[in-house]
């Protein structure tokens, strides 16, 4: 078993080979030296994500076979990354270098929300058909689920509650409805750009579809399935270890009655507990607490207290805190500096975790908190989008080891970027900036797991640079970059090194 090689972070010293270059250029005249090119070229490669693993001999033949499908995409007509993912989904699914991410061992999924955590498709087969489930049609053409031992009242946006089973078995076509039930759930659609416009659309549908979600999982018996389901949905992608964002919102049973947020906390740690006995090659789950940007300065106040507490309640299980919901409609992150400003003063930690420029509006308020993050020592920076436009921001999160959550498909369905071989993560990965993967939303976007958006990172942003050293890196780094104690890490990266190591040992027969 070959160690994992972690590669240093070191100031490059390229200066003076450069200046020999340059003064050949000028001095010599005629064509440069071929031999100085290759340095430069070669120097220029080692700085990216990946550019100083080590490859075994079996590690390159799988990288010469990676490449060379990636040059067939490449050359396609249609070219995938280049496609809004909705369309590109199913070019996806023909792909062999697909295929053969979906088989990786990809570390850890650090940024994704509760929320989306499982497939529609399970959402509404699965729970929609469990007994005493109600749905209303709200005004806004969105609707609700509630279950319930008995009609539930109607509320001003829900007038008339039906129970499912009851509608269903009137229907002429349940199997349309049910995929109209789906179209509430998430964002996919086959023709996003007339359905969604603006960002604005977008994310006025992304946050109905949270809001439709809620009434499902929130009920305790399906809570407690909903994350054994989507820790299992991870498994399956090859994924060994989870950081969930979540608001840790009340559950409820049939007879109406609450449990409060300690409950989810409980039962959130027992089902990961339960997963991983099943499971031993699974590391395990932790939680980001997270609320809502929209919330004032003495809400949030109150929920960095709560954190604090339930940190301490549970230091193994909960990670930290962050602010989520819609950036630029939002507040910025320094409006909030005399909550965030608690942990501090009380003398305690709380780590942050905050989404920090999920703008393309580059020099307003929103734009100022990836530098607002830094300054409140956030782990990790969430999306990072504008990180590249920020040279001072960069050069800390750099030399701090701060990581960027690239989430790729997120920025594309969310109206960023629309070729994702424009995403300015492209920059980031050039310069080896510290950096994870993942999938931020994965249900509402139609993924799961975190193979989609590998995809998108190595064929698409990375272009033909990127290479199974990047992946190997990029695996890698999820585990580095996580909350995990230390001697955790190093036991999650020796379980990753032994799945990795058979990954290899299985694809990388000799290709003609
Ligand atoms: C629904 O999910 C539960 C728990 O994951 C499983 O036990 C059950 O068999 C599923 N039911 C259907 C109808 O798929
Ligand atoms: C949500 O479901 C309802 C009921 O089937 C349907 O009329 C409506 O068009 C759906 N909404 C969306 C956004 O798909
Ligand atoms: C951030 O870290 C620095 C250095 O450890 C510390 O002085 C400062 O108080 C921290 N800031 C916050 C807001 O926690
Ligand atoms: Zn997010």
């Amino acid at each position: 078993m070959n160690k994992v090689v972690l590669p240093s972070r070191g100031r490059y010293t390229i200066t003076l080979q450069l200046a020999a270059v340059m003064c050949c250029v000028t001095a010599c005249g005629g064509t440069p030296d071929p031999r100085q090119r290759e340095t430069m070229m070669h120097q220029e490669a080692s700085r990216q994500i990946g550019g100083r693993v080590h490859l075994t001999g079996a590690e390159q033949r799988l990288d010469a076979h990676l490449r060379k499908l990636k040059e067939q995409e490449m050359a396609a007509a249609q070219f995938p990354p280049a496609f809004h993912f909705f369309k590109a989904r199913p070019l996806i699914h023909k792909s062999p270098i697909f295929s053969l991410l979906q088989r990786m061992p990809k570390g850890a999924a650090l940024h994704i929300h509760s929320s989306s955590l499982v497939s529609v498709d399970w959402l509404v087969k699965n729970i929609t058909y469990r007994p005493h489930c109600y749905i209303c049609f709200t005004w806004g053409r969105s609707v609700r689920f509630v279950f319930s031992s008995r009609r539930p009242f109607p509320t001003w946006d829900c007038l008339y509650w039906q129970l499912l089973k009851t509608l269903r078995a009137n229907m002429v076509d349940p199997t349309g409805f049910d995929y109209s039930l789906m179209q509430n759930l998430t964002l996919f659609t086959e023709d996003p750009d007339t359905t969604y416009p603006s960002q604005d659309a977008v994310w006025e549908r992304f946050e109905m579809a949270f809001v439709a979600i809620a009434g499902l999982v929130t009920y305790a018996p399906v809570f407690k399935d909903f994350l054994y389901k989507g820790l299992e949905q991870l498994f399956h992608d090859n994924i060994m270890y989870l950081e969930l964002r979540t608001g840790l919102s009340s559950t409820y049973e049939l007879d109406g009655s609450i449990h409060d947020k300690a409950w989810s906390l409980r039962t959130y740690q027992e089902v990961t507990q339960q997963f991983v006995a099943e499971h031993p090659s699974f590391l395990g789950a932790r939680l980001i607490i997270s609320v809502h940007r929209l919330l004032s300065v003495s809400d949030v106040k109150a929920a960095v207290k709560e954190a604090i507490q339930m940190q301490k309640d549970f230091p193994e299980f909960v990670a930290g805190f962050d602010l989520v919901g819609r950036e630029d409609r939002g507040r910025p992150l320094w409006f909030f500096r005399e909550a965030l400003s608690l942990p501090a003063e009380l003398g305690v930690t709380l780590p942050y975790f905050f989404h920090a420029g999920e703008t393309d509006h580059e020099g307003t308020e929103v734009d100022e908190n990836i530098l607002d993050a830094l300054l409140f020592n956030t782990t990790r920076i969430g999306h990072g989008y504008a990180l590249a436009h920020h040279p001072l921001a960069k050069e800390l999160s750099r030399n701090g080891n701060v990581a960027v959550e690239v989430c790729p498909i997120s920025n594309q369905v969310l109206k960023l970027v629309s070729d994702l071989r424009n995403h300015p993560a492209a920059v980031l990965m050039s310069e080896g900036h510290p950096m994870v993967v993942s999938s931020d939303d994965p249900s509402l976007f139609g993924t799961t797991g975190l193979s989609y958006d590998f995809y998108e990172v190595y064929v698409g942003i990375g272009g033909l640079r990127a290479n199974l050293g990047t992946l190997k890196e990029l695996a890698i780094n999820s585990i580095r970059y996580s909350s995990l104690p230390s001697q955790l890490k190093e036991r999650g990266l020796a379980m990753w090194q032994r799945t990795w190591d058979k990954f290899i040992s299985e694809n990388s027969y000799s290709n003609p």
